[in-house]
């Protein structure tokens, strides 16, 4: 059996990503922060997986969770690199303590976690990362620029990870979202100026006229992390209804 860790797995693409590689066959590590979420997440998986709640910024804690999935499974065959923050400002609007919090976890965070699995996945003879990043690191959304930039960066490091890891038996896959509907968003529009009218924008602006599903986004995730998508490596796979292609 495959193992596999999810981040930010208690909520929303990660959950959905945990449950579906879980119903591929793969032993699932699903991290987040939230103990009670947590517990449905492992109650969720059952036998196949558990829960680690990790605040992915602290010192330490990338290491310690691929270490807990090495002890459970012997293993490590696929990383998701899902857990992410958003933030609505411009560059004026975004000061030096929260371009640190978002880079700190939508980029940082990933690459910490990657550099801690690397050697767990060339001693199982290799592995896939996929990294969640969004329609946002392809074009430009208004507003949210730190946000932008964090999820640009992704799709670089999946290519520089493609490049340098070849030889290692690992590949590297981007998977860009579209607007999604899961709590990340229900936030977002929440918090806006005018809920009803962001979202009513972020529906109408797509070719496909509505918002994807958390599960949309998982079957892409289990495709790049499978055999069938064993060619792929250093691009990324764009679910976003049609948003980039306009
Ligand atoms: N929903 C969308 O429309 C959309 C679109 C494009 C990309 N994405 C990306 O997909 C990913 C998942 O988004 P979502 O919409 O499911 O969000 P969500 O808010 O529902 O889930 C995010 C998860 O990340 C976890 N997380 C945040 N900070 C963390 C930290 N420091 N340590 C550990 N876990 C942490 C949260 O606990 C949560 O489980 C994010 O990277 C997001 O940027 C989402």
């Amino acid at each position: 059996m495959k193992t596999a860790i999810v981040t930010g797995a208690t909520s929303g693409i990660g959950r959905a990503a945990a449950l579906a590689l879980r119903d591929a066959g793969y032993w699932v590590l699903a991290n987040g922060r939230d103990p009670a979420r947590g517990k449905e997440v492992a109650e969720a998986l059952g036998s196949g997986g558990t829960f680690l709640g990790e605040d992915l910024t602290r010192a330490g804690a990338p290491e310690q969770v691929v270490r807990t999935a090495v002890d459970e499974t012997g293993r490590l065959d696929v990383l998701v690199n899902n857990a992410g923050i958003y933030v609505l400002a411009t560059t004026e609007e975004t000061g030096p303590e929260e371009l640190d919090r978002l880079m700190g976890i939508n980029l940082r965070a990933a690459m910490l976690l990657t550099r801690a699995a690397i050697p767990a996945m060339r001693a199982s003879g290799g592995g896939v990362v996929i990294n969640v990043s969004s329609e946002a690191g392809l074009v430009a959304l208004p507003g949210q620029v730190a946000y932008n930039v964090s999820k640009a960066a992704l799709l670089m490091f999946s290519k520089s990870l493609a490049v340098d890891h070849a030889g290692d038996g690992i590949r590297a896959v981007s998977v860009c979202p579209g607007t999604t509907r899961t709590p990340l968003v229900e936030n977002a529009i929440a918090t806006a100026e005018d809920p009803a009218a962001l979202e009513h924008r972020l529906t109408s602006i797509r070719p496909a006229k509505r918002l994807g599903r958390p599960e949309e986004i998982a079957a892409a995730i289990v495709f790049a992390a499978g055999d069938d998508a064993g060619y792929m490596t250093g691009s990324e796979l764009v679910i976003d209804g049609g948003y980039t292609a306009m």
